[in-house]
């Protein structure tokens, strides 16, 4: 029985049996109440403990914040404002003990710093159990998304031959004897002698194959873990995290907008739904727009502009940009930032940016200088979404990919996807983590992942 049933559906005198750990304890001179928490909700249960408790001074002293225990007895109606239902205890059994004196969740609250250090404790905290919880309905709602609309999941590898962005950005795999790297006659690593016979990598993204899969099922999504060796420490960046890319076969720039769209409002419609406790709780305690932000995304529709308007526009405003902009530039946070949090107070699609700043695959546009591209930037985020159509045309695709001094060998099945019955696509990757931080309004990456994995620290 989870706390959440009792909290919501308990009746009183019903007999019930719980399981959890203590997070506060409150002694008067007849009886003793604690609070317990299961993890299934924000609010905890109360229970409430009397003297005819079998062995009652001795349970009480071994109760203290952090311990484990199974409750049986029976609901009664709670005269307590703001809860309509504690617990009558008629037996305890108490699974361990937790000392009070060095157990690290004290009753104050804790920075979500010093929670980092903890992390193998700190979803027993409301913050962490509050994302924890909202995390899981974002990812139920990004499947019932695409499996209501016909999508295939797809299981794209880990552990893959390719840069799909060519960003430099890879995790080699290996399974080489460090100390005993076979070389050759060059002095450099012979990878021949390696586990798959030619360099491997952990993936960044599965769009490649996942493009595959699309041509054989038409609309399919990823939902998996990706890596980059990104050696930037913001609050924005993981080396590990889980991305969600869709990929759909007869598709457009457009279409591929009006689909990141609707799943958006979605995912942000559903968690309102299925977990108002915790969106209230992060409207209170964490940032006081976050309900507003919902409302925001659920009700309007996202700006759109191209590339060039956004360059226009930066050149236009008063600010004063630490980046300077011009025609050609990658956009920098600071712009993302303020043309999604100043200027259209929403998420903004910004479409076709210059084809040197972007991947090979993306689709090249009749004016030979910009790409089918689309980025999603979102308020205090920024990017959360980069998606294209891809280049479908085989001769263009196969000059792109030289002019980026890419060997097309190495490419020889994604070009011959183009050969062999192509047709127009596209897709996008959304940054689970990313959005967590969207729907929450938590600041920093690490604290919306369960593990965080960033440059110098990989605990567990
Ligand atoms: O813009 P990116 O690099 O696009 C791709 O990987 C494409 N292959 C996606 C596709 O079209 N199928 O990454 C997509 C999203 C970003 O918009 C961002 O939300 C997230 O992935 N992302 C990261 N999130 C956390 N930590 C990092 N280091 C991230 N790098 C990208
Ligand atoms: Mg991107």
């Amino acid at each position: 029985n989870r706390i959440i049933n009792i909290l919501r559906q308990g009746k009183p005198e019903e007999k019930v049996k719980i399981q959890g750990w203590v997070r506060t304890k409150r002694e008067l001179k007849e009886f003793t109440f604690i609070e317990v928490s299961d993890g299934s909700s924000l609010a905890n249960l109360q229970v409430i403990l009397n003297q005819d408790l079998p062995d009652y001074n001795n349970v009480i002293k071994k109760l203290s914040t952090g311990a484990s225990l199974a409750v049986e007895g029976v609901l009664v109606e709670s005269p307590a404002k703001g809860q309509k239902i504690e617990l009558h205890a008629q037996t305890i059994t108490i699974y361990g003990e937790c000392d009070g004196k060095d157990y690290p969740l004290q009753k104050k609250r804790h920075s979500l710093e010093f929670l980092r250090t903890i992390a193998h404790l700190r979803g027993r905290t409301n913050t962490l159990g509050a994302v924890m919880r909202v995390r899981n309905a974002c990812a139920q709602a990004v499947h019932q998304f695409f499996q209501e609309k016909g999508f295939l999941w797809v299981h794209t590898p880990i552990i893959t031959a390719s840069d799909c962005e060519g960003a430099g950005e890879l995790f080699t795999v290996t399974n080489f004897n460090l100390d005993n790297i076979p070389r050759n006659d060059q002095g450099k690593t012979d990878y021949t002698e390696d586990f798959f016979g030619k360099k491997a990598y952990l993936t960044v993204s599965g769009q490649l194959e996942a493009e595959i899969m699309a041509m054989s099922f038409e609309n399919v999504y990823t939902f998996g873990p990706t890596f980059r060796a990104e050696n930037s420490n913001t609050s924005r960046h993981l080396a590990e995290f889980w991305m969600i890319e869709p990929e759909m076969a007869f598709c457009d720039l457009e279409g591929d907008q009006n689909l990141a769209q609707e799943f958006l409002k979605y995912v942000f419609k559903y968690v309102l739904d299925h977990c108002p406790e915790d969106m209230e709780f992060f409207n209170l305690r964490i940032n006081n727009t976050v309900l507003a932000n919902a409302e925001n995304i659920i009700n309007n529709e996202f700006a759109r502009i191209t590339y060039t308007e956004a360059i226009n526009l930066l050149e236009k405003c008063d600010r004063t940009f630490q980046f300077p902009v011009e025609w050609g530039i990658d956009l920098q946070s600071e712009h993302e930032r303020y043309l999604a949090e100043e200027y259209f107070k929403k998420p903004v699609i910004v479409t076709n940016y210059p084809k040197d700043i972007k991947a090979f695959y993306m689709r090249l546009n009749e004016d030979q200088k910009t790409v089918a591209a689309m980025d999603i930037l979102a308020p205090n985020i920024g990017e959360i979404i980069g998606g294209s159509q891809r280049e479908e045309r085989y001769d263009i695709l196969e000059s792109r990919i030289k002019e980026m001094n890419i060997d097309p060998q190495e490419l020889w099945w994604y070009l011959d996807l183009r050969r062999y019955g192509t047709v127009p696509h596209a897709g996008f990757g959304l940054g689970f983590e990313r959005l967590v931080q969207f729907m929450t309004g938590i600041d920093n990456i690490r604290d919306v992942i369960p593990f965080p994995r960033t440059p110098m620290n990989a605990e567990f």
